[in-house]
């Protein structure tokens, strides 16, 4: 069956009455109808229906064994890091989310794990890591500057010194690109952006095949609390039906979007879309699409950076992706924030640096919109 078949079928009402859609069960507790021996459903902290309808779905969509739905995707990302011991440590995408890099500079000390950054995993020579490196971290294509790390090489290389693989898959999708496909142990999603598609929610996935691995997570899971609410799992499988809809307009508009950007003066694009893009062949081999972020760097002598996102009418400045509506924002002050001033030079975040989440609005509006508020800013 297709993507898109298997996103709308497959959540079956299991109460016998019907429903199109599955209930939603907003209950903490359930009846137990013997003294040794409990249902399939306790406390909803451990598992709920709606909540466990919608890791099948994830599961299957993902062509995965398990899937664990998370309150946010940082809760996500933590879930994956527990499967760390006190002594180990990670190698990091040095561009990746700025939560996750906030989390393990700040919270990796206490629990005496630590962490290295990597510019490029496809030049990274895996056989000098030291012993206490137990796994990686990484992003593809990453946030916010779209460098693309080469999965199958990348994976197996790490998987030959016996690491774990962790990829943030967010800006993808299972849609898009799966990287369980090339080995990776467990993706974890912020399911807050396209999965959900309405910035109506926050939510966040954890998806592995590893039987080993799966009870540790699941445990996590249920003793840090950091489960999805029954009424956000419902609004997440419904955004999930339209996800594959939803995502073919947005890269199509990000596309439009990157090469209007692309033949502007004073304007750097980063999109994987565009031919020249260095990562623009391994995108398109290892994932059916570019999906819809992109950035740019706005060259200040030419533009007033401050009047062209204010004079912006269809693009919100905000933080956050892959809900329907159209968004800008400042990686260094905003997304990027925790990162220091030295770390964002390094690493070419500047404040010039902006990103574009395009929505699924008519493309020529989202291009007007960026023409008008062009001609305001030109100094
Ligand atoms: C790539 C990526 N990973 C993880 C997160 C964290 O997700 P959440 O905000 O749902 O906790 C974000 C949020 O922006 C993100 O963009």
């Amino acid at each position: 069956m297709e993507y898109s078949t298997k996103a709308i079928h497959g959540q079956v009402d299991d109460t016998g009455k019907g429903a199109v859609t599955y209930p939603v069960y907003l209950t903490s507790t359930f009846l137990q109808e013997d003294v040794e021996q409990f249902g399939e459903f306790i406390y909803s902290r451990s598992a709920n229906p709606t909540r466990a309808t919608l890791e099948r779905q994830v599961a299957d969509l993902e062509g995965a064994k398990y899937a664990l739905a998370t309150s946010t995707g940082m809760a996500a990302t933590a879930i994956a890091f527990e499967l760390l011991n006190s002594g180990d440590s990670i190698l990091l995408s040095d561009n990746v989310y700025g939560g996750t890099w906030q989390f393990v500079n700040e919270l990796f000390e206490s629990r005496n794990l630590s962490y290295e950054l990597v510019a490029d995993f496809n030049q990274y020579d895996f056989s000098q890591v030291s012993e206490n490196v137990k796994a990686i971290f990484l992003e593809t294509p990453t946030n916010p500057l779209l460098h693309v790390t080469d999965l199958k090489q990348v994976i197996q290389r790490a998987k030959a010194q016996g690491l774990l693989v962790i990829v943030d898959n967010t800006f993808m999708t299972s849609y898009l690109q799966r990287p369980l496909d090339f080995g990776a142990d467990i993706v974890v999603y912020s399911a807050t952006k396209y999965y959900a598609g309405h910035s109506d929610i926050l939510a966040g996935l954890v998806v592995t095949n590893r039987e080993d691995l799966y009870p540790r997570l699941k445990v996590a899971h249920k003793l840090l609390g950091a489960i999805l609410s029954p009424f956000d799992a419902f609004l997440l499988s419904r955004g999930i039906k339209t996800l594959p809809l939803r995502l073919e307009k947005h890269q199509e508009n990000a596309q439009l979007v990157a090469e209007y950007l692309n033949q502007q003066e004073g304007v750097q694009v980063f999109y994987t879309g565009l031919p020249d893009h260095p990562g623009h062949a391994i995108q398109e081999g290892q994932a059916s699409g570019h999906g819809g972020v992109l950035s740019f760097l706005l060259d200040e002598e030419v533009y007033e950076l401050d009047i062209f996102v204010q004079s912006l009418t269809l693009f919100g400045f905000a933080v956050s992706l892959g809900g329907v509506e159209s968004l800008i924002c400042r990686p260094a002050t905003m997304t990027h924030e925790s990162y220091s001033v030295a770390l964002q030079e390094s690493i070419g975040i500047r404040t010039n640096l902006l990103r574009l989440a395009v929505g699924i609005e008519a493309s020529k509006d989202l291009i007007d919109d960026i023409k008008q508020a062009f001609e305001k800013a030109k100094r």
